[in-house]
């Protein structure tokens, strides 16, 4: 039976990926800024909250915000506001490396194991043709960077594992509510099946890329 480890397990990604993955008889293990305290942008608490565990067979980090504090994304870069900007790396960046500063211990090494972090396409660089929201963007792609150079590093001690930055897709959750607009979106279930499927699919041959919900990789 698989073991899984969600984090940011109340969100609508989140929660949907952990119901999905223990619908198929996994055991899942659910953590949360809300339920258990876990803030992931605090070195102690994700500390705390993850020593002391066993291994998984798969792990997603399923936190992040587009608006923090009321902070909505900026227009143009002269809406820019450090201190918000900020924040955004705190969550969005620092928050997942201080997670994947434990991955070493927290993956299984002598079998398959994926560690999937959610990104989003917006924070590719080589597909950003339209601007705006400076500090999210910025924030995953460097959340991108760091998937980069973790995968790199866990390679060495496991090497059946799979360390990626995934695209969810526009997903119909609390954190696209306002933002939405016209655009087409996905219920959380059904984008938690399609990133499932695509974990299923990851080996070392994958580690360290970034994909989207259909499988297809991402450019940087
Ligand atoms: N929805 C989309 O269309 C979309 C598109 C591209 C990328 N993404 C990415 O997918 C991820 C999940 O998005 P979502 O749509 O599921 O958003 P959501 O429904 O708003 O959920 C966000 C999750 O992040 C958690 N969180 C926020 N700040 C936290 C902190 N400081 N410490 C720990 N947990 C924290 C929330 O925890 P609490 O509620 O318990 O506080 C919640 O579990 C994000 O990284 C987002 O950038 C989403």
């Amino acid at each position: 039976m698989d073991k899984v480890l969600i984090l940011g397990a109340s969100g609508g990604i989140g929660s949907a990926l952990a119901d999905g993955f223990a619908a198929r008889g996994a055991m899942v293990d659910r953590l949360s800024r809300s339920v258990d305290g876990f803030d992931v942008t605090d070195a102690a608490s994700v500390e705390r909250h993850l020593a002391g565990r066993g291994s998984y067979d798969r792990i997603v980090v399923a936190t992040g915000a587009l608006e923090i504090d009321g902070a909505e994304p900026e227009k143009t870069i002269k809406g820019l506001d450090a201190a918000a900007m900020l924040d955004q790396f705190a969550l969005n960046a620092v928050g997942p490396a201080l997670v994947l500063s434990h991955a070493h211990r927290l993956m299984v090494r002598d079998a398959p194991s994926v560690l999937a972090v959610l990104s989003a396409r917006v924070g590719s660089i080589g597909d950003n043709r339209i601007g705006g929201w400076i500090s999210y963007r910025a924030a995953k792609a460097a959340v991108n960077q760091i998937v980069r150079t973790a995968s790199i590093e866990l390679a060495r001690t496991h090497k059946r594992a799979a360390l990626v930055a995934l695209h969810p897709g526009t997903v119909a959750t609390a954190f696209t509510q306002k933002y939405v607009g016209r655009h087409p979106s996905v219920l959380p279930a059904q984008a938690a099946a399609e990133l499932i499927a695509v974990m299923d699919g990851l080996g070392p041959e994958q580690t360290g890329k970034f994909f989207d919900y259909s499988g297809t990789e991402v450019p940087w």
